[in-house]
């Protein structure tokens, strides 16, 4: 069981193909950063969820397209990117500031700034890549309405302090998800790198 992702890694490496131009290099730094921001978007919690079932929503998070391992490294970082661009624009409006502490809510959009100069490093290296912008599209835009959902909910719970909750929550979770992509951008440089 645990041979199958490496063999798997294997694949989509002989599929990039040799002298393939990865220059992608996200340090572990942004690993622990990504871990931070959880950790500080954890700790914001003011209200138990427990009072806010009735506010639950299922933003359908595209979720098999962030774990399935089926994206290429070009639509990883753009779909990474504009994951931590969408949660940063939900947590930079005067509404998030009344709604939240507003030193943790600081912190965590400073830590959502630093992965994002990170993934614009990468994003300027793959754009050069011929077709790759097509081919980001796709998955890009499904994250995109993705966002725009928890848009128009937080808009029509009129910014509650529970539909925050359930957004928080909601951002927790998909952010927590895109860690195994994160880990997968780095173990694809790793690999190269020593190729
Ligand atoms: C955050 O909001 C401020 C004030 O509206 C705006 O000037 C700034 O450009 C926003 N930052 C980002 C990265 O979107």
């Amino acid at each position: 069981m645990a041979f199958m992702p490496s063999l798997l890694m294997a694949l989509v490496l002989v599929s990039y193909g040799p002298g393939g131009s990865l220059g992608c290099d996200l340090s572990q730094n942004h690993v622990l950063v990504g871990r931070k921001t959880l950790n500080l978007l954890d700790q914001m919690r003011r209200l138990s969820p427990r009072f806010c079932l009735q506010d639950r929503k299922d933003f359908a998070f595209p979720q098999e397209m962030v774990e399935g391992g089926q994206l290429q490294e070009a639509q990883a970082i753009s779909v990474l990117h504009e994951m931590l661009q969408q949660s940063f624009s939900i947590f930079n409006t005067t509404r998030s500031s009344a709604a939240w502490d507003t030193t943790l809510l600081e912190q965590f959009r400073i830590g959502l700034l630093q992965q994002l100069a990170d993934l614009d490093d990468c994003l300027g290296q793959v754009m050069g890549e011929e077709d790759s912008a097509l081919g980001r599209m796709g998955p890009t835009l499904a994250m995109t309405r993705y966002f725009q959902g928890i848009h128009v909910y937080l808009q029509e719970k009129g910014y509650s302090d529970c539909a925050w909750e359930i957004v928080r929550l909601e951002i927790m979770r998909s952010l927590s998800s895109s860690t195994s992509l994160q880990e997968r951008l780095r173990m694809m440089d790793g690999d190269l790198n020593s190729h």
